[in-house]
């Protein structure tokens, strides 16, 4: 275990600020917002001791140095404002401490409650005041949603109050949402400012400004150079204004972006780089025209037109006629018996429910109206070219995705650690899998991500095979369970150069949330897409490629080595972008359970369109649920709004429970949460990050996210239990049945946590609580139950923590369900062994204790399952119908010791296809010296069909 930190290391590593502290707290990076109201508190506190202590010079001067340091920061805030900070800078150089504490304290509240937002004016100095009151003006009572815009100006200093009056002056009272201006000056500050201030929903520059910040914070300009490419001595020369317009839509795309300049508007435009802009003005333009733009660009993203209407729909009288009760909840308010369920729902709920398609309410199957625009509002907050809202879950969406891409035969190379709709999707689509493997962490029992060299030798074994033709898709899971997060543009970029047309599906089920941190951003699947976009647009990767192929040959050749250990690049003139992603929306948003979405980002789709159709026709319910597609529609809204504050916030949560339980004293004797070094093995991790909560900074973590072939998604935790003695089934119901935490998945040794924008510091505080308390009781038992308990104790803990099985790979497919049985390539008809084993004649169960298992395992006839098995955990097939079942696999069952596996009735024991439907019995067994009779004769097989 590692040595623990010292609570004040901790503390300092949370405060560090740019250009005062040789390391930047991570969280600085990653959340900015609460790191601001922990440095407020820390301010707090110090002026508190020097109040206390009756003003001594020493405590004096610590809080002028801790203000000091906030205040370039705050500089890119609207709140507390110019005016405010003034007042309390000069309270502290007067000494004057207890006025300083009335101040401080009067923000660090107005933060954390969110008190400042809606107020109009500037900030009131008055120590008294409360919340973030503003003079000048009013609290804004209409409850309006409030937000900053940046100005971007190279005016003088001295004129931006003057500016600020005259923004504020141009309010209305028609106006849907309110706004504070901020005013920067350069770019390194607007930079830090769309960073920092997760306030902001729109940027206005004014061309003209300088480059370098006034503010010394030399960290940020390595940070800045690394995370925008950009050199500061090359931008010297450079068109600023687009440059920064480029580099805010790099961080938060979803802000709306408006250019002034003196040159021609059309000028303008036809820079690529003038693509991300909202809009292009003349600078003498109407400062009204800026201020409506504003606006309108905020209530576009605000707008949620399926949502809109179905509340508008909700309070029409309407008379039904059709097939659904519930609609208008008549059946249930008059009822004598079922009125609870009105009372506990509300009556909205079923005013809001309808089966009906017109009236505003649209089709899902053939939208055209408002689900259409909602969905095209979907695609452009996620960054895809079309969305599709799916109201059954993931499961639904993939293997929509699955049937839209695939025709029998079709090879997809899949994770074989991924969700089990894949798997299903492609016995329904008649495809076959090749499976490739994540590497093992057996240590907890699961699985990590699969490496990009055993894709790449996949892809080049079906070269060798000539069967790379049929390779139509790769299927992965973007992130794990686990928290593994792929270089989703380092895969696509390696697989295209194999082959042009790879189309990807990447299950982002979890991962949804990640298009709205920047940090996560470029390794998301549409963030990916993007940036090989951009890059197959540039005459330089066309370079790198052609000096490939000089070092390679066009024909990448799958027998020589270097193509598996050189990092290839793609034609871009002939590779395809077709990049398909799922998310469950439900999962890390603000949707209802099952509320999916499909993005497509395929240059190709106008091809594959009619399929797609049909493969929603096919899986979509014809009832989808009317409340699951509005809250898509309002998930979205959030995201694009708020989500980047909201991620920043989840992943704050997740570094102070990884900091709390790993350096807590009593709870890291017995509980850890794992770290990426423990999660993703060194060669994995070029950038050598090892922790997130032990001395990492901002560019180390940057360096990690771009470098690294995987990287641990910081939300996901994998608290290891095994040293308490606990299994991770055992402490998932101890949590839930005696504290009331609720988490997903467990393994051997361990469970899973993982915080998502639902949750808050409270949520963090509670755990830490609970884990107290248990290690305690276990601190207790060990010291009252004396030795026997100990001994008892670290037995059971060395049976969980080292009496591990290990994991099982995926074996083959038996030779029956194999189209060239003596090839070397795994892939195989995996519908064909499927529905064989629909006519129980063809299959037998034998139990897993038998003897049989292990004479079959040795002399054969194979064991070929005619199922899929799964158990949870960990939650994967360990096996496919068809598979030829191997020792390992047969281990790992027996030493199995959850409750639920799917697919698998213990008291009748393993369910194979019978040897003599597989042509198994014209081999005599051998060895064994009994003869297995055929029970039937071979069945021939069919091409994607069993007979
Ligand atoms: C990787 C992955 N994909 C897909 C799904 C299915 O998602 P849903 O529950 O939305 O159907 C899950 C569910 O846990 C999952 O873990």
């Amino acid at each position: 275990m590692k040595p623990t930190p010292s609570k004040s290391t901790a503390r300092s590593e949370n405060t560090a600020m740019p250009g005062t502290e040789s390391k930047i707290g991570l969280d600085n990076f990653f959340s900015a917002v609460s790191a601001r109201h922990d440095r407020w508190r820390d301010l707090a506190r110090a002026v508190q001791a020097w109040a206390g202590k009756g003003g001594q010079a020493g405590l004096k001067t610590e809080c002028a140095r801790q203000l000091a340091e906030l205040a370039p920061f705050e500089s890119l805030q609207a709140f507390p404002g110019t005016r405010l900070m003034r007042a309390l800078e000069e309270r502290v150089q007067s000494g004057d401490a207890p006025g300083a504490l009335r101040l401080v304290q009067r923000v660090a509240s107005a933060l954390l409650s969110r008190a400042y937002r809606g107020e109009l004016g500037d900030v009131d100095t008055d120590e008294d005041g409360p919340g973030g009151e503003r003079t000048g003006g009013q609290r804004d009572t209409t409850g309006r949603p409030y937000f900053e815009a940046l100005f971007v100006t190279p005016a003088p200093q001295a004129r931006w109050p003057a500016q600020v009056q005259n923004i504020r002056k141009l309010r209305r009272a028609q106006d849907e949402f309110i706004y504070e201006p901020v005013m920067v000056g350069t770019f390194e500050d607007a930079v830090l400012a769309v960073i920092l201030n997760a306030n902001l929903e729109s940027v206005v520059i004014y061309d003209g400004f300088p480059f370098s910040s006034a503010h010394g914070v030399p960290l940020f300009k390595d940070w800045l150079a690394a995370r925008l490419e950009l050199d500061p001595a090359e931008t010297a020369g450079a068109d600023l204004g687009l440059l920064l317009a480029r580099a805010v839509k790099r961080i938060r795309p979803e802000l709306d972006v408006f250019f002034l300049a003196d040159r021609k508007p059309d000028e303008i435009v036809s820079d690529p780089a003038a693509a991300g802009l909202r809009r292009v003005f003349y600078e003498v333009e109407e400062p009204l025209e800026i201020h409506l733009s504003i606006l309108e660009g905020v209530s576009e993203r605000f707008e949620t037109p399926f949502f809109d209407n179905l509340k508008r729909y909700a309070q029409k009288p309407v008379g039904t006629f059709h097939a659904l009760p519930v609609a208008r909840g008549k059946s249930i308010f008059r009822s004598n018996w079922i009125r609870d369920m009105g009372e506990f729902y509300g009556p909205t709920l079923f005013l809001a429910e309808s089966s009906a398609t017109s009236g505003g309410l649209d089709s899902l199957l053939e939208p055209t109206g408002t689900i259409k625009r909602a969905q095209d509002a979907a695609a452009r907050a996620f960054g895809a070219d079309h969305v599709f809202f799916v109201t059954n879950g993931t499961s639904t969406s993939n293997k929509m995705v699955h049937q839209a891409l695939l025709e029998p035969g079709d090879i997809v190379v899949a994770d074989r650690n991924c969700h089990k709709s894949h798997h299903y999707g492609m016995v329904l689509a008649g495809a076959q899998p090749y499976y490739v493997e994540a590497f093992p962490l057996v240590e907890y029992s699961m699985y990590g991500a699969v490496p990009l060299s055993a894709i790449k030798k996949a892809l080049l074994e079906l070269k060798a095979a000539g069967r790379l033709e049929k390779v139509k898709l790769v299927t992965l899971t973007n992130c794990t369970f686990d928290g593994h997060v792929y270089d989703t543009r380092r895969v696509m970029e390696e697989c295209l150069a194999i082959k042009p047309d790879l189309v990807f599906l990447w299950d982002e089920a979890w991962f949804g949330f990640a298009r709205f941190s920047p940090i996560y951003r470029p390794r998301t699947a549409m963030g990916a897409r993007a940036a090989l976009q951009e890059a197959f647009a540039d005459p330089a990767y066309l370079a790198r490629y052609l000096a490939q192929e000089k070092a390679l040959g066009a024909e990448l050749d799958p027998a020589d080595p270097r193509v598996l250990s050189t990092r290839l690049v793609p034609d871009p003139r002939k590779a395809k972008l077709r990049v398909y992603q799922t998310n469950s929306t439900h999962k890390s948003m603000s949707a209802l359970r099952q509320g999916s979405m499909v993005l497509v980002g395929d240059e190709e789709f106008v091809h594959h369109e009619q399929a797609f159709k049909e493969a929603v026709f096919t899986h979509a319910s014809t009832s989808p649920n009317q409340q699951i597609i509005a809250s898509l529609d309002v998930a979205r809204r959030q995201m694009e709004l708020e989500g980047y504050e909201l991620v920043m916030g989840s992943i704050q949560n997740a570094l102070d429970i990884r900091r709390e339980v790993n350096h807590h004293p009593l709870v890291s004797k017995y509980f850890r949460v794992l770290t990426p070094a423990e999660m993703i093995p060194a060669e994995y991790r070029s950038s050598g990050m090892e922790s997130y909560t032990e001395g990492a900074t901002w560019v180390d973590a940057t360096r990690a996210f771009r470098e690294d072939e995987f990287v641990l998604d910081p939300t996901r935790l994998t608290l290891v239990c095994g040293t308490a003695g606990f299994d991770g089934t055992q402490f998932k119901n101890l949590l839930a049945a005696e504290y009331e935490i609720q988490l997903n998945k467990t393994s051997r040794n361990s469970i899973l946590l993982q915080t998502n924008i639902n949750n808050t510091r409270s949520d963090v505080a509670n755990l830490l609580k609970v884990l107290v308390e248990i290690a305690k009781g276990i601190e207790q038992r060990l010291k009252g139950g004396g030795e026997p308990a100990r001994e008892t104790f670290a037995a059971r803990v060395k049976s969980l923590m080292e009496d591990v099985p290990d994991l099982p790979n995926f074996s083959r497919f038996h030779d029956r369900f194999r189209e060239d049985p003596r090839g070397k390539t795994l892939e195989g008809d995996m519908r064909a062994a499927f529905y064989m084993a629909y006519d129980a004649a063809r299959c037998e169960h034998v139990k897993l204790s038998s003897p049989e298992i292990d004479e079959r395992l040795k002399n054969g006839p194979p064991l070929v399952s005619a199922h899929f098995v799964i158990p949870y955990p960990p939650g994967f097939p360990i096996m496919v119908p068809g598979q030829v079942l191997a020792a390992d696999t047969i281990e790992f069952m027996r030493k199995l010791d959850v409750k639920e596996i799917h697919g698998y009735d213990a008291s009748l024991g393993l369910k194979l296809i019978r040897p003599s439907f597989l042509g198994e019995a014209a081999t005599p067994p051998r060895g064994a010296g009994k003869t297995i009779r055929a029970q039937a004769p071979a069945t021939p097989l069919v091409k994607g069909k069993a007979q």
